[in-house]
């Protein structure tokens, strides 16, 4: 495994982060511990989660992953060998602040994610998506109190757009807070504008890390999604927007340059995000070993200058 520093903090982290929406989901708590098992055996140490995970799935009350990953770290005893990532912003109880990225709902969530993870102290706490209800500069000031605190220790955040990303730095710089070391954004070969259009700039000028979710667009870019073929899978519904022939033209070259490399679909998926300058660590959701082991394996494969140009130019947003 390599480890790559996020963004300009001294915090070390795995090239490939597992994330565990899926836990407690599309993936049973006894998947879910196999998988992340396989996952520290090959050398990974860095787990993203979310108070909220999954409760928009019917009987799911949410927090279910943090409390799998919570009891398999007790099991294992290896917390102190993790570095755990969590997010607050979901609605987890009733009522105006329920939800939401303000002083009053953060006091809460903090607590409760320390007591589902069974831990004293979050490694990355990140803010899940944008309110535009709380000033900026309230959040960062609670984050800042939890860090003095010592129940979190490096603040980041995801789904900002670059002008709030910049208007943070900015607040932290003015006064004297901790900084957003990293950043969450959605990318994917066929989701590149997203993140290439400004957000990608502020974070090699900022030194933010980054660390992108969906780097296989939920399964579409593993080579099982082809024309007219939908396999089973809990995603496949929310993946239609994606089923386009340039799409799909897309898979047909990672295919066919993925035999060069003795390289999967998902493989030669994550092969090109791992050489984009701005990325630290892709996070990869996987429901089985099978399915991390191949994933994992995108590490041996380093992409010649002339595929990655190929690649850009059947996924090229600019046209
Ligand atoms: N910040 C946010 O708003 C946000 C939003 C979404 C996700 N996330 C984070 O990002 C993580 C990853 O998201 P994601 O699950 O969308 O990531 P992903 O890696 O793009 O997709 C994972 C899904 O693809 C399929 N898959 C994975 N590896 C495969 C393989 N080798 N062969 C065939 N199929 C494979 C599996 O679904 P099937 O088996 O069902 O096909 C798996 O659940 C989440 O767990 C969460 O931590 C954050």
């Amino acid at each position: 495994m390599e480890y790559r520093r996020l963004g300009n903090s001294g915090l070390k982290v795995a090239r490939i982060c597992l994330g565990t929406m899926q836990f407690g989901w599309t993936a049973t708590e006894e998947a879910s511990f196999e998988v992340m098992d396989a996952y520290t055996e090959a050398g990974g140490n860095f787990i993203d989660t979310a108070d909220v995970y999954s409760a928009w799935v019917p009987g799911n009350p949410g927090g279910v992953s943090e409390q799998i990953i919570g009891r398999w770290m007790k099991e294992r005893g290896n917390r102190h060998l993790m570095v755990v990532a969590t997010k607050f912003n979901g609605r987890l109880w009733p009522g105006p602040n329920g939800d939401g990225l303000s002083r009053g709902h953060v006091m809460k969530a903090v607590e409760d994610s320390l007591r589902r993870l069974q831990t004293d102290y979050i490694d990355l706490y990140q803010t899940h998506w944008p309110h535009y209800d709380t000033p900026q500069e309230e959040t960062l000031r609670a984050l800042d109190d939890l860090v003095k605190a010592g129940k979190v220790r490096y603040i980041g955040c995801s789904n900002e757009p670059a002008w709030r990303l910049t208007k943070a730095m900015w607040i932290s710089d003015k006064y004297n807070l901790n900084r957003f070391i990293s950043l969450q954004p959605p990318y994917s070969l066929v989701r590149r504008a997203d993140f290439e259009r400004e957000l990608e700039a502020v974070c090699l000028d900022q030194g933010v890390g980054v660390i992108p979710y969906s780097p296989l667009q939920g399964g579409f870019l593993t080579g099982k999604y082809r024309r007219g073929q939908v396999p089973e899978s809990a995603r496949a519904e929310g993946l239609k927007k994606y089923f386009t022939e340039k799409n799909y033209s897309l898979i047909d070259l990672l295919d066919s340059l993925g035999a060069k490399y003795q390289a999967s679909v998902a493989q030669m998926s994550l092969a090109w995000m791992l050489q984009r300058p701005a990325i630290t660590s892709p996070i990869i959701g996987a429901n089985t070993v099978e399915q991390l082991k191949d994933t994992l394996g995108s590490l041996e494969v380093h992409l010649e200058e002339e595929d990655v140009k190929a690649i850009d130019a059947a996924s090229n947003w600019r046209e």
